[in-house]
């Protein structure tokens, strides 16, 4: 079964003119300036984990263009009750919902939702798959700060393994040829992570990472996602930190990037994080206009 026509379910089979089409649209999105390509549309946030940024960055952008919200998380709704995923989609297509944003633990979730319910999905990150309205707002942060992809480097850091953020910035970067490090341990960045995009490839060490890198980006380790494996963390700290001493291997012009949440003192020193080429902050900015064009795209609206 095909997905319902405008649903955004990973970067993976996305070519490049669909994904810079993207990009194009979100520059010309403001939102200080409303824009009502989805007036009297009803956007409902699905969100069966928990989420700051992605979350309040749909909620605005669809407000600004005009849109009606309604916020489900899994507390406080019938979902709580064992309603099964489905029979939570037809309930929310019968009350009139024109697009889905879902956030769930499990990998698939938004594309079996979109196969099955005639109203447009958006992926706002399932299980360890993918989270593609991210890696379009890295793309976006990078090409603001950068020329081009062209010649570039881009090391991510961190727990890769149970990144859905890695995972689709490695399909988006690696379809515009650019070269992508993952740095980290064995227990967060198997051998296998090598074969998630072309030009993707594995190291254990930072330096290794970071010599003549652009873009540098943090990830957390993501504890709750652990299950029994045993991290070290001190050991962590010591190899794999952000500090500032660190930073002065890459390019004296890299940026560090973050999806947030971050972990002060974990994968990166305060320094780091509220440092001058830490563009964390901007991520979190560019997500609005970012995601009003994924809203608009949904509806049809993005000419
Ligand atoms: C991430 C996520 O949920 O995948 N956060 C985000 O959406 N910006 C990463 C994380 O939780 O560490």
């Amino acid at each position: 079964m095909n997905p319902a026509r405008g649903s955004l379910l990973g970067i993976e089979h996305l070519d490049t003119a669909e994904i810079l089409k993207i990009l194009k649209f979100a520059r010309r999105m403001n939102p200080d300036k409303p824009r009502p390509l989805l007036k009297g549309k009803r956007v409902v946030l699905l969100f069966y984990e928990a989420s700051t940024r992605t979350r309040s960055s749909f909620e605005i952008a669809a407000k600004v263009m005009g849109a009606h919200t309604v916020l489900i998380q899994s507390a406080g709704s019938s979902i709580e009750k064992g309603e099964s995923l489905l029979d939570t989609g037809y309930t929310l297509r019968a009350v009139g919902a024109d697009i889905i944003v879902i956030r769930h633990p499990n990998a698939g979730a938004p594309l079996v939702m979109a196969q099955h319910i005639d109203v447009p999905v958006i992926n706002a990150g399932d299980g360890l798959h993918e989270h593609p309205s991210q890696a379009l707002l890295d793309a976006y942060t990078i090409l603001r700060n950068k020329k081009s992809f062209k010649g570039l480097q881009v090391s991510i850091v961190g727990d890769i393994f149970h990144s859905r953020v890695a995972r689709s910035a490695c399909h988006l970067l690696g379809k515009f040829g650019v070269k992508v490090i993952l740095c980290g341990p064995p227990e967060l960045v198997p051998d296998i992570a090598a074969t998630i995009a072309p030009g993707v490839r594995v190291t254990r060490h930072l330096e290794d990472a970071l010599r003549g890198t652009d873009v540098i980006m943090l990830l957390r380790v993501q504890k709750e996602r652990l299950a029994g494996m045993q991290i070290d963390l001190p050991d962590y700290i010591s190899r794999y930190q952000m500090t500032t001493a660190r930073l002065k291997m890459a390019k004296k012009d890299a940026i560090v990037l973050h999806p947030g949440p971050i972990i002060r003192g974990l994968e990166l020193t305060s320094e780091i994080a509220d440092g001058a080429q830490t563009r964390i902050l901007d991520e979190v900015h560019n997500g609005v206009p970012t995601r009003m064009a994924i809203l608009a795209r949904a509806v049809g609206r993005m000419r």
